[in-house]
């Protein structure tokens, strides 16, 4: 998301720092370019090696250093980024912002640049409810200065309070809200994604080949968008989605029940393939193969259906409610009936089963192609093959379009 963007990161001087670490791998894996400034007192806490190893980058650390001036210069320094973001900014260096003070590299660069600046503050709470820091943040606040934090919490000093850094993931996310608009801020979603268990005794259960990796996809595009996004998901082997909130279930009712304490929400992605059937009763040991014995026999019983009911719902359904198909034949025919019966908005069909060189062609794989089909406009798309991130970032838009049509 942040591969073009050129991000100016100065670390001053607070326990926090080792949180900026974090805040320049987070950035790197999102493209951004990283330059960093570490003051003297950031230098007390992370070293510049380990800035420098992280950033792939020069780490800058002294206004009269002959070397870095020869090469970059701090005038250069402070115009050729994008954003300059503090973090953590101390109660003195944002106090040497309020009042133009140039007394060292970081502080200099900030009174020589016309960069946007993202503040994240750091500091004991009655340091920040200081009727001085509170007048100088005022100040800033007043020139345009964005802020991001403080939280609350236990501060490393034993006090508890308003003061800690905001966590890199939320200053993450701060830098992506400076840079790009947030077309579902404000919605809330909740997607389904994976396979679920039904239990057949202590070890065995009926499942099923999905992956899990469209919906995983889908609630990283929805959060991308700024939506608020609940993922509920059965067992998968993927690593959770970093902003989600994610609620792990086994067998389809525990799908359901994690699914209506989420609600109401605005936007329901199921895409979880769920089991039709379960066993009609778990056996509580595990069944026995004894010698001379017929293989026993499985009696089952019909799961709710969870997009059916989320599409139903008496008093909270979402207004946005999308549904997947998979097929091995006739999908448009299917994909219709399942729109009409289950009573979701949109439904987003492919073909499952294995293509010609023996791969699958969705459950699985990296890749898919969609059918899209909509109620309230009785239409059809057909999606070229494309990655299941392509197809969630597509779906996003499709979403996007539906709420500014409305
Ligand atoms: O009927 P079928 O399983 O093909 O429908 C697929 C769609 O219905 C998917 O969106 C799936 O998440 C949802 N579904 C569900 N609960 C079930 C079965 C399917 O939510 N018990």
């Amino acid at each position: 998301m942040l591969s073009s963007k050129k991000i100016l990161l100065i670390i001053s001087g607070g326990i926090a720092a080792y949180k900026s670490l974090d805040i320049i791998r987070l950035l790197r894996k999102e493209g951004a370019q990283v330059t960093c400034v570490l003051t003297k007192g950031g230098s007390q806490f992370i070293t510049p090696l380990s800035v420098a190893s992280l950033s792939e980058n020069q780490v800058y650390d002294d206004l009269w250093s002959l070397i870095d001036e020869t090469q970059m210069g701090h005038i250069r320094l402070s115009r050729e980024h994008d954003l300059i973001v503090l973090a953590p900014a101390t109660a003195n260096l944002m106090a040497k912002m309020a009042h133009g003070l140039a007394d060292g590299l970081a502080s200099t660069l900030l009174l020589a640049s016309d960069k946007p600046v993202l503040v994240a503050p750091a500091m004991n709470p009655v340091m920040w409810a200081n009727e001085a820091t509170k007048s100088n943040v005022e100040t800033l606040k007043k020139r345009g200065i964005k802020f991001v934090g403080p939280a609350e919490g236990d501060m490393a000093c034993g006090e508890t309070g308003l003061g800690r850094m905001s966590e890199a993931e939320d200053i993450l996310t701060a830098i992506k809200d400076f840079f790009f608009e947030r077309p579902l801020k404000g919605l809330k979603a909740l997607v389904t994604a994976g396979p679920t268990y039904e239990a057949i005794d202590p070890v065995r259960f009926i499942g099923n080949r999905s992956s899990g990796k469209q919906g995983y996809a889908i609630a990283r595009a929805l959060l991308e968008a700024g939506a608020q996004v609940t993922l509920i998901s059965g067992p998968t082997r993927i690593r959770p989605v970093n902003g989600a909130n994610m609620v792990h279930v086994e067998s389809a009712e525990e799908m359901l029940e994690a699914c209506e304490a989420v609600l109401p929400a605005d936007i329901c992605v199921c895409s979880a393939a769920v089991s039709d059937w379960r066993a009609t009763s778990m056996s509580e040991q595990k069944i026995k193969k004894e010698a001379g014995n017929l293989p026993p026999s499985l009696s089952l019983t019909e799961n709710p259906d969870i997009l059916e009911r989320l599409s139903n719902h008496p008093t909270k359904r979402p207004s946005l409610i999308i549904g997947f198909a998979a097929e091995t034949e006739n999908i448009g025919k299917h994909a219709k009936v399942k729109l009409e019966k289950k009573g979701c908005d949109w439904i987003m069909a492919n073909l499952v089963g294995k293509d010609e060189k023996g791969h699958e062609k969705a459950f699985g794989s990296d890749e898919n192609q969609i059918y899209f089909y909509s109620q309230e406009h009785d239409s059809k798309e057909t999606w070229e093959h494309m990655s299941k991130k392509h197809i969630a970032d597509r779906l996003v838009v499709k979403i996007v379009e539906h709420y500014k049509a409305k």
